[in-house]
């Protein structure tokens, strides 16, 4: 169960990395790597929860931090609807922007409610399972 959230909240994070490659597009390139960098957090928590890297709760609740103050700027990230031939949004983000932001809104909360929380390793499962879930709810409806 543990092991398992770990590899999901991996996986959302994971799987498509360098789509970003080759886009053109500034405002597409800028909302990829806005969602990149807030997958490398999710990696840098995976890595502790695995025991690949040393737990510190520090750097973890600093990488929830991140993710947190990242998520508050996906709305402005993705107020222009710019696309690219790399792009994977759906145009249905434009349609109803307000459940769009509501999600980004939902996984600021989140993450920053967990920020500061981590004291053992124990805890990366359960708030990588929280955070993951937040990134894939929005994916599943608004991501190719
Ligand atoms: C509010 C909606 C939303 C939330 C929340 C969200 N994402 Fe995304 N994400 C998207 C959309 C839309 C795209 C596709 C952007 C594009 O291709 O133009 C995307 C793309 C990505 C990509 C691919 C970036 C690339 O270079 O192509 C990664 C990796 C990613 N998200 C990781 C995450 C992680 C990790 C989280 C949670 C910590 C998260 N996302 C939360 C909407 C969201």
């Amino acid at each position: 169960m543990k092991k398992q959230a770990i590899t999901m909240a991996l996986l959302l994070a994971g799987t498509t990395v360098l789509a970003h490659s080759g886009v053109k597009d500034p405002d597409v390139m800028n909302r990829m790597m806005g969602m990149s960098e807030m997958a490398r957090q999710v990696k840098l928590l995976g890595s502790m929860a695995k025991g690949e890297t040393a737990f510190d709760a520090a750097a973890g609740n600093k990488a929830l931090e991140k993710i947190s103050e990242e998520a508050s700027d996906i709305p402005s990230l993705f107020e222009t609807r710019a696309t690219d031939p790399n792009s994977e949004a759906l145009p249905v983000i434009w349609e109803t922007f307000d459940r769009f932001t509501g999600h980004a809104q939902e996984l600021e909360r989140v993450s920053g409610a967990l920020a500061g929380t981590l004291e053992a390793r124990a805890d990366l499962a359960p708030a990588m399972k929280q955070v993951g879930r937040a990134c894939g709810a929005c994916h599943s409806n608004f991501r190719e």
